[in-house]
């Protein structure tokens, strides 16, 4: 498979850009730009070229998935609480029509009960909840599988 397969986009929602200042037993302490640098370290590890966004803004976040669907292969999507209810994102998703993974730091099963709904989880060939950090490589990993990137 060519590597023009590889384009991936890690996309960040509401509040995400605060990382590093919100409850570390949930989300760690990396800021997320200590974050984004991670996941690229990762994604060059696995010859995937990753791109970053994050929006506090909802109606930016559906306009950068319509935005995509021509640019990138695949998505990695933390779109913080708006997961729980914006049926925007999700028929936003729906008409990208890429495949996503959906991303958790925290362990949102375990959670209060406004956390268990995930509005975009139907639409995703997988969900990865409570790794931290790591559930960023595994969904690149998920990601370069379903795409067929050759290493
Ligand atoms: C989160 C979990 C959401 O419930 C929360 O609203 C977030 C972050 C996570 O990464 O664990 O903002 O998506």
């Amino acid at each position: 498979m060519s590597a023009s397969h590889n384009r991936i986009a890690v996309m960040h929602g509401v509040n995400l850009d605060q990382l590093g200042r919100r409850p570390a037993t949930h989300y760690g302490t990396l800021t997320l730009m200590q974050l984004e640098s991670r996941i690229s370290d990762w994604g060059a590890e696995l010859d995937l070229a990753v791109q970053f966004f994050q929006t506090n803004h909802e109606g930016q976040f559906v306009e950068e998935l319509h935005r995509l669907e021509d640019t990138v292969d695949g998505l990695v999507l933390n779109p913080g609480a708006w997961t729980h209810y914006s049926i925007a994102i999700r028929d936003a998703l729906e008409i990208t029509a890429l495949p996503a993974v959906e991303v958790h730091l925290s362990d949102v099963h375990a959670r209060e009960d406004f956390r268990q709904a995930s509005v975009i989880r139907d639409l995703c060939i997988a969900t990865i909840a409570g790794r931290g950090p790591d559930g960023y490589r595994d969904a690149l990993v998920r990601l370069r599988d379903e795409l067929g990137v050759a290493l």
